[in-house]
């Protein structure tokens, strides 16, 4: 990585997710998804998530106290220095509570706006995805690219499910009408992995709506610099409204076909 500030948010970066990571894998109650009371294991798992973000922000900020961050748990300051890092402490939390190993550490850091480094940590799997904008992206230090883009209806689509309930029901349809036209559909409950794999070849794209920065900032750039196409709708970037990431001929026919399916509808 040429660029120095890059080379050092990188270096934060990385450093940051395997602090968090340690801490949540050597921190999960083995008996968590069956603890007792009812409210006890969503409480740990707040809990993890607290501890993660502020093991991170407190890491970072030691660092380079002028940078701004925005946190799924909270954190939300500005800076002075150029640098937001964008940061989701468990993506996949669910599946952190159940123990399936699809939860990751995502860190981004932006640079007057724009991604440049990009970090998702995935302690089950002992994996690492990173990407530097312009850089390219990188699988425990293996150069990764998605997949040639196979036609449609031959492609791996991932995607996932908002919380709020109204909206699962919207999502349903959508998934109803798009699933006789592709391979198959995969849901692996962190949208953060799921962008990841788009670049790594293990999905051929990925769509979600209603997600938040802190899901997709990471895994975006790392789509990205594996070559795939991200965006939001047509002519967007990755919003909340909808997020999508493909292969570059996969992503050409499913962008227009989850507009046409009305996928940010709620
Ligand atoms: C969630 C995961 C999940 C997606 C949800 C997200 P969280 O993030 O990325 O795959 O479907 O929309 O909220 O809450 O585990 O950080």
């Amino acid at each position: 990585v040429a660029d120095p500030l890059r080379r050092e948010l990188l270096g934060l970066a990385l450093e940051a997710a395997r602090r968090a990571g340690a801490l949540l894998s050597e921190g999960r109650p083995a008996d968590l998804g069956v603890a007792a009371t009812k409210s006890s294991p969503v409480d740990v798992v707040t809990e993890m998530d607290l501890a993660s973000e502020k093991l991170i922000t407190g890491f970072l900020a030691d660092h380079r106290p002028e940078d701004g961050f925005l946190g799924e748990e909270g954190a939300s300051t500005e800076g002075g220095s150029g640098v937001r890092w964008v940061i989701d402490p468990i993506d996949g939390t669910v599946n952190y509570l159940y123990g399936q190993p699809a939860w990751a550490v995502s860190i981004a850091a932006e640079h007057r706006g724009e991604t440049v480094v990009g970090v998702v940590h995935v302690p089950p799997r002992g994996e690492t995805y990173h990407a530097v904008l312009g850089a390219g992206a990188w699988l425990n230090g293996e150069r990764v690219r998605c997949r040639p883009s196979p036609p449609l209806e031959q492609a791996l689509i991932g995607t996932g499910f908002n919380y709020v309930a109204g909206r699962r029901q919207a999502q349903a349809g959508v998934v109803r009408r798009l699933l006789p036209r592709v391979r198959d559909i995969r849901r692996s409950g962190s949208a953060a992995i799921d962008l990841c794999d788009v670049g790594g070849g293990r999905l051929d794209g990925f769509y979600e709506r209603g997600l938040h920065p802190w899901d997709f900032a990471a895994g975006d750039l790392v789509a990205r610099e594996a070559g795939a196409l991200t965006g939001g709708r047509p002519g967007s970037p990755p919003t909340g409204e909808l997020t999508v990431a493909a292969s570059p001929g996969v992503f050409d026919v499913l962008q227009p076909l989850l507009e046409e399916l009305g996928a940010w509808h709620d």
